[in-house]
């Protein structure tokens, strides 16, 4: 096998953290560099077990200070780097769009050039793999899929910035012949969420006696894809996928949303020894999100037949060992959700 050093950037966050710890497991004769800011999503308890690790190093760098990752990549010359450091959360984009074009947009260009100007051009055995999302395709219909072939066209904020990201990193490819790959996922499930987004919020709300805010009329359809299926799909295209192609990655797995609260309740009650319907009763539909996607769908065609990528899990799998991590784990939510949580939440609902 050979050595390798890859830097992950956004390693500490949710679905990083997941992609760090299948790296430094199944090569233990790469180095894996960590780099993330720690924003209030990125959180290093996510990789306690892994910490002390001969093969990891943590790094913490702010993707939008250009002079600094050039100095890093000076220093460690990574031959492979996997960008999913991000400003990930749409009500937090429609906010501050600011924030999402200064990390996701300028941070990208500048892991560009540091990438390209410490290979110099020499891109054997290089690779540069974008982590993106279904959201830059914009909203499906009641029928279709998203295909690798689908034209872009974002709605909020952070799909815009992703959608502009994405672009960059085409750009790199076809301008300078960077060796690039991207991958476009569909949303993602599992321990370490942060519970801003809809499962883990509501597991959160669940567990404190709290309503389940549930935009609009819940109609609004999600394809979800278990995280450390994701960060399976990312090892495999990291390494196998064709230089300048990007590839879907999904579950073809669609849920309503009030359809995923409501089995979430169900699981939920069900694991606490509680009578069916205990936790639905704080279903609460609030105020919608603007600019509201009705439906990602996606097409994960390619990467199954050109290399054999299948999720490991069900969704029911994948849902059961979720909320049994959250109920395990409930010293980590408290702690993330104590401090500038509770003031985004207030602001956040109270619309
Ligand atoms: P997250 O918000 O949980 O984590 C983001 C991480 O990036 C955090 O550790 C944070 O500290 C770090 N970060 C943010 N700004 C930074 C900066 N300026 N410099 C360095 N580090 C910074 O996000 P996530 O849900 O794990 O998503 C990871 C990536 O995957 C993102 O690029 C996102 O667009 C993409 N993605 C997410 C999903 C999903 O369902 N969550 C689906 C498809 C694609
Ligand atoms: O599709 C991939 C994307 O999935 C990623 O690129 C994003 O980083 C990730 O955040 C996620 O985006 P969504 O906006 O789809 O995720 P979220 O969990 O915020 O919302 C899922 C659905 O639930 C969406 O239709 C909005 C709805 N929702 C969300 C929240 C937070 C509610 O009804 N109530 C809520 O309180």
């Amino acid at each position: 096998m050979k050595n390798r050093t890859i830097l992950i950037t956004g390693g500490a966050g949710f679905i990083g953290s997941h992609v760090v710890r299948e790296f430094v497991n199944k090569y233990p004769e790469y180095q894996i560099i960590n780099l993330d800011a720690l924003t209030y999503a990125g959180n290093l308890e996510n990789l306690k077990d892994i910490e002390n690790r001969e093969n990891y190093t943590f790094i913490k760098a702010d993707i939008t200070d250009a002079a600094h990752i050039l100095e890093i990549f000076k220093q460690y010359q990574p031959d492979g780097v996997i960008h999913l450091a991000a400003e990930s959360h749409v009500d937090r984009s429609i906010t501050n769009p600011t924030a999402f074009v200064m990390t996701n947009v300028i941070g990208t260009v500048n892991l560009l050039n540091a990438a390209k100007e410490i290979w110099k051009d020499n891109f054997e055995g290089k690779r540069f793999h974008h982590v993106s999302t279904d959201e830059v395709y914009g909203t499906l219909g009641e029928t279709r899929l998203f295909t690798e072939e689908t034209a872009y066209d974002p709605h909020s904020p952070y799909s815009a910035s992703k959608a502009s990201s994405d672009h960059f990193v085409r750009a790199y490819h076809d301008t300078y012949g960077l060796p690039v790959v991207i991958t476009n996922c569909s949303n993602n499930y599992g321990p370490n969420h942060f519970p801003e987004k809809l499962i883990p919020l509501c597991i959160h709300n669940i567990l404190n006696n709290k309503p389940l805010p549930i935009y609009g009329d819940g109609k609004f359809t999600r394809d979800w894809l278990f995280v450390i299926d994701h960060a399976k799909a990312i090892d495999l295209v990291f390494h196998n996928g064709k230089n300048g192609d990007s590839y879907n990655v999904g579950g073809f797995n669609e849920w309503q949303n009030i359809d995923l609260v409501k089995e979430l309740c169900k699981q939920v009650d069900e694991k606490l020894g509680r009578p069916e319907g205990t936790a639905a009763q704080l279903i609460s539909f609030v105020k919608d999100r603007p600019g509201h996607d009705l439906r990602y769908a996606i097409d994960a065609t390619k990467i199954n037949k050109e290399l054999g990528y299948k999720p490991s899990v069900t969704f029911e799998e994948g849902l059961s060992k979720t909320i049994d991590w959250f109920l395990a784990n409930q010293e980590w939510l408290d702690s993330v959700t104590s401090g500038d949580y509770q003031k985004y939440y207030e602001t956040q609902y109270s619309k």
